[in-house]
């Protein structure tokens, strides 16, 4: 691509340029100095200050790794830390991303052994985030200390710990699992629930499953519980209210002046805008800043990598090396850690993060932040009954932490690819997930403790409505006897037994009466990994042609199913040879097979018989509907189909095996929402399936089928 580049203008810190993919020029203004920081409310807080701090550590570290822990800001009010934590049995910490919250607080409670004969928990949002860290700490318990030994991991999945595991990161999931089967913790002396702020729904109902737990140990005279909930950011009052006014603790870090800039105008593709204004920075700053982009997800952040990657190359195209990295959640651990790994020497690196990077991870280095304001948002939305992966702005609160990534280690710039005004409009706060998510597995989680949705102590309730769709379905897939029961069926126990969505396990668990429990499991498997398919931007065709020969006619699961069953036959020493002619991702099919081996002991457990049906797949499309029948759509006219219950339209996605044809009647796995609705993971099925299957379901929602389907 051939990229030409006008000189900004610095003078009156306006910077103008063009780019010949984007005849739009982007202009930032400048606000007048950087913005002033957040101010925070707090209660009774103890500020610490940081005078001793220099924060002087380099972007690229050539410290001992000893000596890059003294230098966290964190590492001054050890002592004070360690004795507000004993003296507290509820504290929260606050503290800027990087000054050593979750890396090194559990290791002074460890060695202060505050945390007596039990187990300190360290809970992350993110699979990447409680992984990184792990290794982490690990490293920086010294030499020859093994991940798993006396520092460990768990997210879903994958277990690295051992009987010596002291300290364990694990998913708020995984906790919220294990309290499925101990509702006291009792493994526990300490639980820390970190980044409190991003309030995911496994970390707000975690809050109600802790705050329960540590009063019920103190009423029975139980080991205590004490609970640390970490931040960077987050409304203390509202926080310390709901743990019975704790006390909260502000370490004040060090952070550098950011000069934050707007763009003059809107800029609606934001993707091309960012790759504009990284080369706009490429071009000037010397090689050893570093640039971090803010993109949405997996396609955008590929897309925009494949861009600059190109560019960079481009004899037009003047400045030092690049090293692009990317982090996403759906990205194999050995390429998401690839982020953390300095540049070589007169490169720059730039790394294309979804919202991962605004205070889970930390990476050194970053001068520059590109934001483009937006985020990937999963959503439910009770009126349409479809739970929608969305594209939207970010929250001002999102924007701020963002520009404090540029901050860290000296002063730093971002520029937003929005106007001032844009940012003025943007929410303050995002809502927490638990207020715009589909409740049906937590519901099943509670109800499995013992405890009814509606009745459970959130710091925000969820809407009534999304309660309400959650029992329903619950109620459908057999669960409960009624949406105002306290009490599982058998059914329902057996269904919360597996780390799945509870319409999965209903799969899984009728599978056994269809005689296809060996093809149910390795698509339930499939489709709870991270995608198996590789689609490179540049060879998507490619791709596409060489996998045609596992294309079913019923659609998506059925295609990954013929992929996943010549995967196995391939010989051991041809598997990586056959994935990358396929454009299959080898890691995330061996994950698939690790999942499917963990769930088949799940099914073992539930005496379920390993049975295949073969060839028979109507038998393998029917078990489908008995988990999926409430995410159907017929087709109405001209590739318009609408959902069953709720008549939204929608299409099938082009990445679907299916594009382009027209069955009348479909199941689907998700919903992704862009311009349009569009539906992935897709099975024709029969209408008269959905009748033998799911009556109840087409009478309570008064479905009647068109004729054709
Ligand atoms: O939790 P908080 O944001 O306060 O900081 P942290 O995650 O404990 O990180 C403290 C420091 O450890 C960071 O500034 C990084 O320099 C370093 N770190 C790292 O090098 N590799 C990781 N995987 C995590 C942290
Ligand atoms: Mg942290």
């Amino acid at each position: 691509m051939n990229s030409k580049y006008s000189l900004p203008n610095s003078k009156n810190n306006i910077t103008k340029f063009s780019m010949k993919m984007k005849p739009t020029p982007i202009i930032f203004g400048n606000k007048n100095g950087p913005p002033s920081p957040k101010k925070m409310k707090m209660n009774s807080n103890e500020n610490m200050n940081s005078s001793n701090y220099n924060g002087n550590f380099s972007p690229r570290p050539k410290l001992s790794i000893q000596d890059q822990r003294r230098k966290l800001p964190v590492f001054d009010k050890r002592n004070k830390l360690l004795e507000l934590i004993k003296r507290h049995k509820t504290l929260i910490i606050l503290g800027e991303t990087g000054s050593g919250k979750t890396t090194q607080i559990p290791q002074y409670i460890h060695s202060a052994r505050l945390q007596e004969n039990g187990k300190i928990a360290v809970t992350q949002p993110r699979r990447v985030a409680a992984i990184s860290i792990a290794l982490r700490v690990a490293q920086e318990f010294g030499q020859g200390m093994q991940i798993g030994d006396v520092v460990g991991y768990s997210v879903r999945f994958e277990d690295v710990t051992s009987t010596k595991t002291k300290i364990k990161f694990l998913t708020d999931g995984m906790l919220l699992r294990e309290a499925m089967f101990d509702k006291l913790l009792m493994e526990y002396t300490v639980v820390i629930l970190d980044e409190a702020h991003e309030r995911t729904i496994h970390t707000d109902v975690l809050f109600g499953i802790v705050k329960r737990a540590q009063k019920i140990r103190e009423d029975k005279n139980l080991a205590p519980l004490k609970i640390l909930i970490m931040s960077a950011t987050m409304d203390v009052d509202h926080f310390s209210k709901y743990f019975n006014n704790c006390q909260a603790v502000y370490l004040e870090g060090r952070t550098y002046p950011v000069n934050v800039y707007h763009t003059i105008k809107p800029h609606d593709d934001y993707q091309t805008s960012c790759v504009a204004t990284f080369f706009k920075i490429h071009k000037e700053a010397p090689a050893n800043h570093d640039v971090l982009i803010f993109l949405t997800g997996q396609e955008e952040i590929e897309a925009c990598a494949h861009q600059i990657r190109l560019l960079a190359k481009d004899p037009d195209v003047h400045g030092p090396a690049v090293k692009v990295c990317t982090l996403y959640a759906a990205q194999p651990s050995s390429q998401q850690l690839n982020v953390f790994h300095p540049a070589p020497p007169n490169t720059r690196k730039v790394v294309i993060s979804t919202n991962i990077a605004e205070t889970s991870v930390t990476i050194s280095g970053i001068k520059y932040v590109i934001d483009s304001g937006m985020v990937k948002v999963r959503s439910f939305h009770p009126s349409t009954g479809l739970e929608l992966l969305k594209t939207q702005k970010i929250s001002q609160e999102q924007a701020w932490q963002r520009m404090g990534r540029a901050g860290r280690e000296s002063e730093g710039y971002c520029y937003r690819i929005y106007t001032r005004s844009q940012f003025e409009l943007m929410r303050k706060v995002s809502i927490p997930e638990i207020q715009r998510a589909n409740l049906c597995t937590v519901a099943l989680q509670l109800l499995s403790l013992g405890i009814q949705a509606m009745q459970f102590d959130f710091m925000d309730k969820p809407p009534r409505d999304a309660t309400m769709a959650a029992f329903e379905q619950l109620t459908l897939l057999g669960a409960v006897e009624t949406i105002t029961s306290t009490t599982l069926t058998p059914l329902g126990k057996k269904m919360a037994k597996f780390p799945l969505d509870p319409r999965f396990s209903k799969i899984l668990l009728s599978a056994h009466d269809f005689g296809c429990l060996e093809e149910a499991l390795t698509v339930v498997s499939l489709l709870s990994g991270e995608s198996i398919l590789i689609n490179p931007t540049s060879k998507r065709e490619q791709a596409q042609n060489v996998r045609q020969k596992f294309c079913s006619a019923y659609g998506d699961h059925i295609t990954l199913l013929n992929i996943f069953r010549e995967f196995t036959n391939v010989g051991q020493t041809n598997k990586r040879n056959w994935c990358h002619e396929h454009f299959i991702n080898m890691r995330n099919i061996l994950h698939a097979r690790d999942i499917r081996n963990q769930l088949e002991e799940i099914c073992k457990k539930c005496d379920l018989t390993l049975k295949s049906c073969g060839s028979q797949m109507d038998q393998l499309r029917k078990c489908l509907v008995t988990g999926l029948f409430m995410n159907t759509a017929e087709l109405l006219r001209d590739r318009l189909y609408t959902t069953l219950d709720k008549k939204q339209a929608v299409q099938i996605h082009p990445s679907s095996s299916l594009h382009g044809q027209q069955p009348a009647l479909i199941l689907f796995t998700e919903v992704v929402q862009t311009s349009k609705c569009y539906l992935r993971g897709i099975t024709t099925i029969e209408a008269e399936w959905l009748n033998e299957i799911a009556p109840e379901y087409l009478k309570s929602h008064n479905i009647r089928l068109n004729k054709s389907s």
